[in-house]
């Protein structure tokens, strides 16, 4: 199941953001989670490969999809999962993250994945604890796990990214995925288009290396994957948007739009949706959508890198 033949690397002890990896890790994750992929398909999801690993999700903000991606991962690699309830922990008593970190791992823990809605908590947390620390998003900096099964996601559908151009559409200025995308798509030799009312689009973002369009119309145009983004109502401060029925009509996207595309366009969304925002409900549940691929690569990649950051961010020639 996981490649014997790739050499090893070494990824450092967390995985905190797109940033911090080259080309040639991403693809290298990416080839492991293929792997993976075959035994989220498979009758009997059992393998051995986190047999005596503690993993523990730190979640201060809500989440479906990354939570249970992480926990049933790392049950189908034999590991032991716990989740950590902030609202009925000792947070709630005013406990500190670094505290909390190292209660944890007085308790044997091997991984804590956290998602916290200040950017740099994982990094902070990371500094204080022997743990491996996986950021699963913080603030409006990154979501690396995101990005990699967004990633994983076209390399399997369209065999390499090289030349593709990939258009991210939506609330640009609060998205951590946004950033951890285009972080890892330019890397991997992509062109990203972003659109985005200029309210919502941020300052100085085509330092990255991404192109801002002048509209949706002209981001989606000719693209191999459009990307949705939903509106971050929870991270704005005041209204950056007349409207939703504005907003829809003029940023979102439906069957109109695109059209605009390439004809086999994937149509990608890091999930929740909001249907009838960024999106229209036709095109979610069309043949263009590959949003529910996403969810479940989203364990394969997450199995990946447990795996990985479970033998001390190093891998290769395992047994
Ligand atoms: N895409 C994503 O992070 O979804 P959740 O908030 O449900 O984890």
């Amino acid at each position: 199941m996981i490649p014997r033949e790739l050499k090893q690397m070494h990824f450092g002890k967390d995985l905190l953001g797109i940033k911090q990896l080259d080309a040639e890790q991403i693809q290298y994750i990416l080839e492991i989670a293929s792997g993976m992929k075959v035994l989220v398909q498979a009758p009997n999801k059992k393998s051995p490969h986190l047999q005596g690993k503690s993993i523990i999700t730190l979640f201060y903000e809500n989440s479906t999809r990354t939570r249970m991606s992480f926990e049933l991962a790392a049950k189908y690699m034999g590991g032991t999962a716990a989740n950590i309830s902030v609202s009925t922990s000792s947070v709630a008593k005013g406990e500190t993250l670094i505290d909390t970190g190292r209660t944890l791992d007085m308790m044997g823990t091997d991984i804590i994945i956290i998602r916290h809605s200040c950017s740099g908590a994982p990094k902070l947390l990371a500094d204080n604890v022997k743990a491996a620390v996986i950021n699963a998003g913080d603030g409006m900096n990154e979501h690396p796990t995101q990005a990699l099964l967004d990633a994983y996601t076209i390399y399997e559908k369209k065999g390499g990214f090289e030349g593709l151009k990939v258009a991210i559409a939506g609330d640009i200025r609060h998205s951590r995925v946004a950033r951890s995308n285009i972080y890892a798509l330019t890397k991997l030799g992509a062109k990203v288009y972003l659109a985005a009312p200029p309210t919502l689009m941020p300052p100085g973002i085509e330092r990255t290396g991404a192109i801002v369009a002048r509209g949706v119309d002209e981001a989606v145009e000719g693209a191999d994957v459009v990307m949705g983004l939903r509106i971050q109502s929870e991270r704005q401060q005041g209204a950056m948007i007349p409207g939703i029925r504005e907003y829809a009509r003029f940023h979102g996207i439906g069957e109109e739009r695109l059209a605009l595309a390439k004809k086999d366009v994937l149509l990608m969304h890091p999930g929740p949706v909001n249907r009838g925002t960024e999106l229209t409900s036709a095109i979610v549940d069309g043949d263009r959508s590959v949003i529910n691929e996403q969810v479940m690569n989203g364990v394969a990649v997450r199995m990946a890198l447990l795996y990985v950051f479970t033998r001390g961010g190093r891998y290769g020639n395992v047994d």
